[in-house]
């Protein structure tokens, strides 16, 4: 008997792939679809700290309040009857889902700074989410900053989010820091839950015709798991909180790959949009089947078994350079 019940953070789930945020996962008819297709929990599409903070002032200002947002007045503010939408809307949409599903509901907010916005998960909260999600979207690119000041503002935002709410926490990020084994080390000892590695950046392109900037591709490839796969693999039994993988995990393999290097669970959006929700069911029958192959029945059987600490060639996670292989090339 395979059991594929994984732990995600503090929470317990049936299997141990999780649908990413996304459009997907905006709305009831998906969410259940995803549910009824094998999903261990679901991240609800985020919602953007400005959204909340836009939404909050606007109704203030109706209220003839200060257009300036205190603790205080957010504690007595009324998310559902001011003018605004995204915000009440994304609050049903929690209690909604926590309503007609059984998996975990996660929330997440897309957030740049610890500004104004951090009593909103109090909300999220009592609406009913498992957890939240913060996906801190900070791309390092001011050359007159510093690495600390950059580091400075996750540790500002999950300070203030975890004296708002004892929920389980996540914090998606993405690898451009410096240092980043010991900064992520240093995130892991905030008491989260998890880290989500990595997230997925909007990437620019130049059209040479047209000679104009453009859109680098939105859905990732398969290809794109290497990254995660080294630091899962790096970090796997050196952190403190749980890893949860993302980004080019397209099918099964990718998951037990994940897997192999420490992550407790991987999140999933790409594959979803390329190959359809009933998809996610093929990637766990798959699972199962190369588990039962393996003679494995739980996921512990392989957890981290390949991760840096535990493999018996510990140097590839370390390895940057193809001299090897680039000598083999032709003409290499
Ligand atoms: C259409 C689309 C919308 C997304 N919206 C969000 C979002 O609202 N919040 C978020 O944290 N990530 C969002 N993501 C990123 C995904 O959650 C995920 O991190 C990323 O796509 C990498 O995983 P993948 O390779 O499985 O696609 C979105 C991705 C796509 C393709």
């Amino acid at each position: 008997m395979i059991d594929l019940s994984a732990h995600y953070g503090s929470l317990k789930i049936n299997t141990p792939v999780v649908a990413g945020s996304s459009g997907l996962t905006d709305n009831i008819d998906t969410l259940t679809e995803l549910e009824k297709n094998g999903a261990g929990a679901v991240v609800l599409k985020s919602l953007f700290e400005e959204e909340i903070i836009r939404e909050m002032q606007s109704g203030l200002n109706a209220m003839s309040s200060p257009s300036f947002i205190y603790p205080e007045t957010l504690e007595f503010y009324d998310y559902f009857n001011g003018p605004k939408e995204s915000t009440s809307g994304y609050l049903d949409l929690i209690k909604e889902a926590k309503s007609r599903l059984k998996i975990p509901v996660i929330a997440s907010i897309n957030c740049i700074d610890a500004e104004h916005w951090t009593y909103f998960p109090q909300q999220i909260k009592k609406s009913g989410a498992d957890a939240l999600e913060l996906n801190i979207f900070i791309l390092p690119a001011d050359l007159s900053k510093t690495n600390d000041y950059y580091e400075t503002i996750y540790s500002r935002i999950i300070e203030a989010v975890k004296k708002q709410v004892d929920i389980p926490l996540f914090i998606k990020l993405s690898p451009y820091a410096t240092h980043l084994a010991n900064f992520l080390q240093k995130i892991s000892e905030t008491k989260i839950d998890g880290l989500v590695l990595f997230n997925r950046f909007y990437n620019p392109d130049i059209d040479i015709d047209k000679m104009e900037m453009s859109s680098g591709p939105v859905l990732s490839s398969y290809t794109d798991i290497h990254q995660s796969l080294r630091w899962v693999g790096i970090l796997s039994g050196q952190i403190h909180c749980s890893l949860i993988a993302s980004t080019g995990i397209h099918d099964y393999t990718g998951v037990i790959k994940q897997i192999l290097a420490g992550a407790s669970a991987v999140q999933v959006t790409s594959t979803l949009y390329k190959n359809g929700i009933p998809y996610l069911l093929k990637i766990i029958d798959d699972l199962k089947s190369w588990m039962q192959k393996k003679n494995f029945t739980s996921i512990n059987d392989f957890k981290g078994k390949l991760s840096q600490v535990q493999s018996q060639n510990p140097a590839v996670y370390s390895r940057v350079q193809f001299m090897k292989y680039f000598r083999g090339f032709p003409n290499g």
